[in-house]
């Protein structure tokens, strides 16, 4: 059986086998697994932007103040400055802030932008089309490939920031999250920045509702990757049979994002040539999002090849922006 959409791209039919082969993998994993990035479809990229806008999911209002607070000393500590990199820029808002909070920068700037889903790309592109004097190169590629390129194009003199912002390094495992460092350091030169947002270990009921919201955003956030599944991929997912479940893990300092089935029940993934048993209660573990103390970031960035600059927390809402020199 074909995939219900047919692709019209030989880059999207390359992108469809990637995801069926992915869904294929981590589905018969154990535990059963799906892998984050692809919860960001045009759907899945709104309804993250709306829990952005959630009183309990505080991560991206802590940022924007921090950034808004300290944005001026952060790019001075970082003079001169070329080159803009954001890894996953979401609405793009965060980066306008921050060049906007130097206004007094000199010379052209570029800006590379780097996320798998175009929708995010597009959005953030004309968030950030108003800057005078600015480039902005649009790599719709994983994190990976993006710094390669970007390594590869680099021409400016100056330095180059890269922001990785939004707790997006606590949706790796402590490994991953080391290995990644040093992949982002391997594309740097020594002098370039590193800024790192990272949402902080806090008390658990202030976890509990940022990732299991009251309205259901959240929820339909995570099963929405079914819907994307069963779209794509030709797959008959219930998505009424599956529930959304966040859960602390004081031991691995992480929440974790499940879809639990609520029956016993049978799944088929055409495209991915599978078909699925799930048991009442059984997951599909679809995300973690690691939580840190302070000092582990710095610990994280040090172990990668970067030197600490400064650090940035916000006690309210238990949030830190660290920014790290490659040496
Ligand atoms: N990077 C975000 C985070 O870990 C993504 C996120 C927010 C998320 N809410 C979620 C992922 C719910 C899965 C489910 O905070």
């Amino acid at each position: 059986m074909r995939p219900s959409v047919a692709p019209d791209s030989a880059a999207e039919r390359g992108e469809l086998e990637a995801f069926a082969g992915d869904v294929e993998y981590y589905l018969t994993l154990t535990p059963r697994q799906l892998p984050s990035r692809y919860f960001y479809d045009a759907l899945g990229s709104a309804l993250f932007e709306a829990i952005c806008q959630l009183p309990w999911y505080r991560v991206t209002r802590a940022e924007r103040r921090l950034l808004a607070r300290h944005g001026r000393a952060i790019l001075t500590r970082v003079q001169p400055l070329s080159t803009f990199v954001e890894l996953g820029p979401g609405s793009g808002e965060k980066m306008a802030a921050l060049i906007q909070s130097g206004r007094s920068r000199q010379g052209p700037l570029t800006v590379h932008l780097v996320d798998v889903s175009a929708a995010a790309l597009d959005l953030a592109h004309r968030t950030l089309s108003a800057l005078e004097d600015a480039e902005i190169v649009l790599h719709e590629a994983t994190y990976e490939v993006g710094l390669t390129q970007i390594a590869a194009e680099r021409q400016r003199a100056g330095r180059t920031l890269t922001l990785f912002l939004g707790s997006n390094i606590g949706n790796f495992d402590p490994p991953g999250a080391d290995a990644f460092l040093h992949h982002i350091r391997a594309a740097l030169t020594a002098g370039d920045a590193l800024l790192v947002g990272t949402d902080l270990v806090k008390p658990a009921h202030e976890l509990q509702i940022a990732y299991d919201d009251p309205l259901g955003v959240t929820a339909a956030f995570n099963r929405n990757l079914l819907v994307r599944i069963n779209r794509e991929l030709g797959a008959d997912f219930d998505i009424d049979a599956f529930r959304h479940r966040a859960l602390w893990n004081a031991a691995e300092s992480r929440m974790e994002m499940h879809l639990v089935s609520a029956r016993r029940q049978r799944v088929r993934v055409p495209a991915s040539s599978l078909e699925v048993g799930f048991d009442v209660g059984e997951s599909i573990w679809t995300e973690s999002s690691y939580k840190y103390q302070p000092q582990h970031v710095v610990g994280a960035l040090e172990r990668a090849g970067f030197r600490f600059a400064d650090q940035w927390i916000d006690e309210t809402d238990g949030f830190a922006l660290t920014l790290a020199e490659a040496m």
